[in-house]
């Protein structure tokens, strides 16, 4: 493992998923021994398997209890049913909450049935606010460097909102999906606003094909077209990375 810093961004570069789930998981369980109210702010993706893995291997060791924590999911599609298969709350359910004694009433998502999606986006919002903010966001990244749904060209500062899914989102979740065709053409996702707000952030990232991504969101100056680069100027940020995706780094 190697820590070094880009800026205001700390950066842990561990040697493959496995040691970044690891090093991510026990940043989170820092955080629930601190506070074990904690608002988490979850992610979904492959990056995010080893760390809820490792979550869970501390939650049955009974090192770790998150029966008073809360969570905010990043993004959902939209619309779609949360028992559908391919939606954000069953990839949650079945990689992690299944597995944990979380509070089924603190598991929060943006309500991907609402009739009125903006509606639905601006309670998520308040919800948020009237549980104290987000102490710990958790965050992936694309290879086009969005965070959540956020793609290049987002302002700053957006809230939480519907969004069209870029073609290229939408190939890359195709995995998660039998056919392209069923992947939405739209999500509900926090904004940057949203996500800054957060008094901790954890970015990982794993793999040669997120080296660039990584390397644009800290060499770059801040800037809409690179949006991960928005969290240079968030003043507790960490990046943990495997190897490969340090590769431009190191
Ligand atoms: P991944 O997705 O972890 O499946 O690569 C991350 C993202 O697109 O935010």
């Amino acid at each position: 493992m190697q820590a070094i810093t880009r800026g205001n961004v700390k950066i842990i570069v561990t040697e493959d998923p496995g040691e970044m789930g690891r090093q991510t998981a026990g940043l989170v369980a820092e955080e629930m021994k601190k506070n074990e109210t904690l608002v988490l702010g979850l992610c979904t993706g492959g990056t995010a398997v080893p760390i809820y893995q490792e979550l869970i291997s501390m939650y049955m060791e009974r090192t770790l209890s998150f029966r008073n924590a809360t969570t905010f999911n990043l993004d959902e599609y939209y619309p779609i049913h949360p028992r559908e298969t391919s939606s954000y709350y069953c990839f949650m359910r079945t990689e992690l909450f299944d597995y944990i004694d979380i509070t089924s009433s603190n598991i929060l998502f943006p309500n991907a049935l609402s009739r009125n999606p903006s509606q639905a986006c601006e309670s998520y919002e308040s919800l948020i606010q009237k549980c104290g903010g987000i102490d710990l966001m958790l965050l992936g990244i694309g290879e086009n460097a969005h965070i959540g749904f956020n793609e290049p060209g987002t302002p700053r500062t957006s809230r939480t909102r519907m969004v069209a899914l870029t073609e290229k989102t939408r190939a890359s979740n195709s995995r998660f999906f039998d056919v392209l065709d069923q992947v939405p053409s739209h999500a509900l996702s926090m904004g940057i606003a949203t996500i800054m707000d957060a008094r901790k952030i954890v970015l990982s990232a794993c793999g040669a094909k997120k080296a660039k991504a990584i390397a644009d969101a800290l060499e770059a100056i801040s800037t809409p077209e690179v949006p991960a680069s928005y969290l240079q100027e968030h003043p507790d940020c960490t990046f943990v990375l495997d190897r490969e995706a340090a590769l431009y780094l190191l």
